[in-house]
């Protein structure tokens, strides 16, 4: 699927545990203006149902596992994050549900800009016709 895929993030493990570093223009391929995480997420509670008309972002569950659907219009893809050690990049203009949160899942995301609400599309039937006018 274009527009969305896995990134392996080096981990840097010996005796004492593991560390991932995440640096711009390395292993994020955009600048990064925001970190936010999604934690503590209740039981059977789906999240996203959205688009973003330019932002781009890259997930890494930190801690537990989730499921991410991802939908250009064309095809969907589902995604299982369940390591550290894995980002999924997903670019603009891409439909995006979370669902299947682990108890204890921490999902960090880090983001090209920062929060702008007026840059969401939230309805599915606004984000295929924004496809249709060529996106964004
Ligand atoms: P929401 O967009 O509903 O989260 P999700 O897409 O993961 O289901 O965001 C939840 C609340 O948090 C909402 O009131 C907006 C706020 N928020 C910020 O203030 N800054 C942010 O960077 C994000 C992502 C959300």
């Amino acid at each position: 699927m274009d527009n969305c895929r896995i990134i392996e993030l080096k981990s840097f493990g010996d005796e004492r545990g593991s560390l991932v570093a995440l640096e711009m223009g390395h292993n994020v391929p955009f600048d990064i203006k925001r970190v936010y995480y999604i934690y503590d997420t209740k039981r059977n509670v789906p999240r996203g149902f959205h688009a973003h008309k330019s932002l781009e972002q890259m997930l890494i569950c930190v801690s537990g596992s989730c499921k991410i659907k991802v939908d250009d219009g064309r095809k969907e893809e589902v995604f299982e994050l369940s390591s550290p050690e894995f980002a999924l990049y997903i670019g603009k203009n891409m439909w995006r549900e979370m669902f299947n949160f682990s108890q204890g899942c921490v999902l960090m995301v880090i983001a090209s800009d920062y929060y702008k609400p007026e840059e969401y599309i939230r309805d599915y039937g606004e984000f295929i016709k924004s496809l249709e006018r060529g996106g964004g």
